[in-house]
């Protein structure tokens, strides 16, 4: 049997500099830390982006210490991040494909690194590619790569996974570029995407933008047929709850507990990103607060902003946003002894996080738009005593698998600042009924079970494309 290559632009391992000494980190991030759990079986292997400018005259010292982790490294230069990851990817397609498509920057520099870029890391999969390896390319910033490794190789098996949402065919065709994505996409033999909308909407851009033949889920396209499907991605669900158990999570629990002992804790974990609804979710909490002065003093809101994209003009507008309307409650409503929000703009390890996921009374996700958000089901993994209130957007693909949260719009700040006030009193019979609803499908399905449908679905694919032959 062939080995499996995972492909993605970050890789889950990122290098940070400090010192002049090289640092391996684990890399936020749904893809990195979804996947983070199965490469390193057999002799599998991970190609992507180490996370950082690397001399040089350090490539091959990195190289090699990557290579134990079984990951390869594609060097990127700072013209290609600027381009290619910045521009292309985080300014192009992450705005539109969240449906903000006025944050879009359509430069024609942008996509002609992006075209270098994905060619970049085609060189480094054909310096590894063997007949019979199965190729696993992952999401937005590499959507040309099953296209060109196509061309080389005509009958491997590549399947491609989107991690962000494709959005509707009205949206997709303002991409000057839509028609060459499009076919990228295609030279993969399975398309996945977390939801059914996602699907359709694929589809619908590929019927409406290209002449091809559809059947169902199968798009015909020359003599091969490729398969588009939803895979809802799933998490190491006993890890998160085998974490409540570890000593240091034991230790970060004791002294978060002992610190907020008279207080009910909101939690909220996210990337820095528009997308993820952080300013609309301060302007629920903020109105929570300004009609229900009986709780002040007696809850907080725990709020994690992990630093991304900083060289990117909107986040660094966000940024501000958040850190003005930050200040502005804290300032209004802080007593001697008590401020409402805990905010943290930095990234944590998972035992803190776990420790986190463990005391939150409330986990409040609340994004714009998301392909599937990771954080809500990592918090429900770890309830390993089934309490906790999980409030989720209806934006968020794990709003489709997770239908005993409390479902909010998250542009209806009233309709969110009312879910906080329902779960601070659920009664403790429904908080348990819905906890044990959502662990039953957090553990069932899995990112074991993802890997394994996406991996047999594949297989089925290629020998329905074989005897068409
Ligand atoms: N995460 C992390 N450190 C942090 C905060 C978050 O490693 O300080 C991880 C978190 O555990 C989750 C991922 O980052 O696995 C975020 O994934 P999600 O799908 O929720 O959002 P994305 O960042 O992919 O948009
Ligand atoms: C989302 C995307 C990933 C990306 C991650 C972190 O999860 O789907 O592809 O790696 O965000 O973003 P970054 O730009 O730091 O890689």
């Amino acid at each position: 049997m062939g080995k499996t290559i995972i492909v993605s632009n970050r890789l889950p391992v990122k290098i940070t500099q400090e010192n002049n000494e090289l640092l391996f980190n684990s890399s936020e991030g749904g893809l990195a830390t979804g996947l983070g759990s199965i490469y390193k079986e057999n002799n599998n292997i991970w190609i992507g982006w180490p996370g950082m400018i690397i001399g040089e005259e350090e490539e091959k010292d990195v190289t090699e210490k990557l290579k134990d982790l079984n990951l390869i490294p594609v060097f990127l230069e700072e013209n290609d991040i600027k381009h290619y990851y910045e521009g292309f990817s985080n300014e192009i397609l992450w705005p539109v494909f969240h449906y903000i498509s006025t944050y879009a920057r359509f430069d024609p520099d942008n996509w002609e690194s992006y075209k270098e870029v994905n060619e970049k890391f085609a060189t480094v999969i054909l310096s590894y590619l063997e007949p019979g390896d199965t190729l696993w390319i992952h999401d937005y910033q590499l959507l040309l790569l099953p296209g060109i490794i196509r061309k080389q190789f005509p009958d491997i098996s590549i399947a491609f996974f989107q991690h962000i949402p494709f959005p509707s065919q009205e949206l997709f065709r303002l991409i000057p570029w839509r028609k060459e994505l499009l076919r990228g996409m295609l030279g993969a033999d399975l398309i996945g995407f977390h939801t059914f909308d996602d699907v359709r909407h694929f589809i619908s851009a590929a019927t409406h933008l290209l002449d091809l033949h559809v059947d169902g889920n199968m798009i015909r396209s020359g003599d091969r047929a490729i398969g588009v499907e939803p895979f809802p991605m799933g998490i190491d669900a006993q890890k998160f709850s085998d974490l409540s158990n570890d000593e240091t999570v034991i230790e970060h629990i004791k002294s978060l507990k002992e610190h907020y002992k008279n207080q009910k804790i909101f939690l909220s974990i996210d990337r820095l990103d528009y997308s993820k609804g952080i300013i609309q979710r301060l302007e629920a909490f903020e109105l929570f607060l300004q009609e229900n002065p009986d709780y002040h003093e007696k809850v907080v809101l725990f709020m994690i902003v992990v630093p991304s994209r900083d060289n990117v003009a909107e986040y660094q507008r966000l940024k501000n946003e958040i850190d003005r309307i930050v200040g502005n409650i804290n300032s209004h409503y802080r007593k001697l002894e008590w401020y409402p929000i805990a905010y943290f703009y930095q990234s944590y390890p998972v035992e803190f996080l776990s420790a986190l996921y463990n005391i939150a009374d409330v986990c409040l996700i609340t994004p714009m738009r998301d392909g599937m958000n990771l954080v809500c089901k990592e918090y429900v993994a770890s309830r390993n005593d089934n309490t906790g209130v999980l409030i989720l957007s209806e934006m968020a693909g794990a709003s489709k698998e997770l239908i005993d949260a409390i479902i909010v719009n998250p542009n209806n700040i009233h309709k969110v600042k009312n879910a906080l006030i329902e779960a601070l009193n659920m009664p403790e019979e429904e908080m348990r009924e819905r906890m044990i609803a959502m662990r039953q499908m957090v553990f069932k399905y899995n990112i074991y079970h993802w890997v394994k449908i996406y991996m047999q679905r594949l297989k089925d694919i290629k020998s329905t494309q074989l005897s068409m032959k």
